[in-house]
């Protein structure tokens, strides 16, 4: 389970500060699948990034299976990045020069794994998201939904528990991000929590639950 608890955050810039996030509090289930929405500047990427340890709170916690991360060393946090959390972006952030096998790889390598077992596991993973055509292909080689599903198999690569995407079907057509949310459901059917910041309504409409944010707040 995922908790928050009096989440705030404040960026300072110079004289000027931003409450990006207010006292946020807000519970996430063990196989929940949850969408976040509401308007641009109202802190969901905030929200997600500090669900997902790439950044610290101001003040406030993020629980996660009972763990207060805030307590974590810089190790600890990283741990959990890597053997928890899958993330997905809207930008997808493959690197250009890799092939679909080498991305999806990659945090497979920093977890210590073999180069077999590594080459394997990508190829499936890749199949999995109905890619394994394309497996030698670059980023520019591929659709932008392709370039997302490539960026989802990478977010497996080191099986986790949670999948957080922060519009991924923002830079792609409709249709594509349909298959994209068909690939979320079926992982969430297999029993990953799933949380997705979206600007689209009938993509929202999917997710088990969905939560609304404005001025750093979620609403009820
Ligand atoms: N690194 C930063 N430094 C300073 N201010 C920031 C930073 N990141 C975000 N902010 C500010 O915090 C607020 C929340 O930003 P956030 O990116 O979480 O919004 P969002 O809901 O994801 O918006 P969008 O839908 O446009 O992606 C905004 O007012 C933004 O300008
Ligand atoms: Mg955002």
């Amino acid at each position: 389970m995922i908790r928050t608890e009096n989440l705030t955050k404040v960026y300072r810039m110079g004289e000027v500060e931003v409450q990006a996030l207010r006292d946020v509090n807000l519970e996430i289930q063990d196989s929940e699948f949850i969408a976040i929405i509401g308007p641009s500047g109202s802190g969901k990427s905030t929200l997600l990034n500090l669900i997902g340890c790439l950044d610290k709170p101001t003040s406030g916690a993020v629980f996660i299976d009972g763990i207060d991360t805030g307590k974590l060393s810089e190790n600890g946090l990283a741990e959990i990045r890597r053997e928890k959390i899958g993330f997905i972006f809207q930008q997808f952030n493959l690197i250009h020069t890799l092939n679909a096998l080498e991305n999806v790889a990659l945090p497979m390598f920093f977890a210590g794994m073999r180069h077999e077992t590594r080459m394997e596991r990508a190829e499936e993973l890749l199949a999995k998201v109905g890619l394994g055509d394309r497996i030698h292909h670059k980023p520019s080689e591929l659709s932008g939904g392709e370039q997302q599903r490539m960026a989802i198999a990478r977010a497996l690569s080191n099986d986790p528990e949670i999948i957080i995407g922060d519009e991924p079907t923002g830079n792609i057509d409709t249709e594509a991000g349909k298959v994209i949310m068909d690939i979320l459901e079926g992982l969430n059917r297999e029993g990953r929590t799933i949380i997705v910041v979206t600007h689209d309504a009938e993509i929202a409409a999917r997710a088990g639950r969905t939560k609304r944010m404005r001025d750093g707040k979620v609403l009820d």
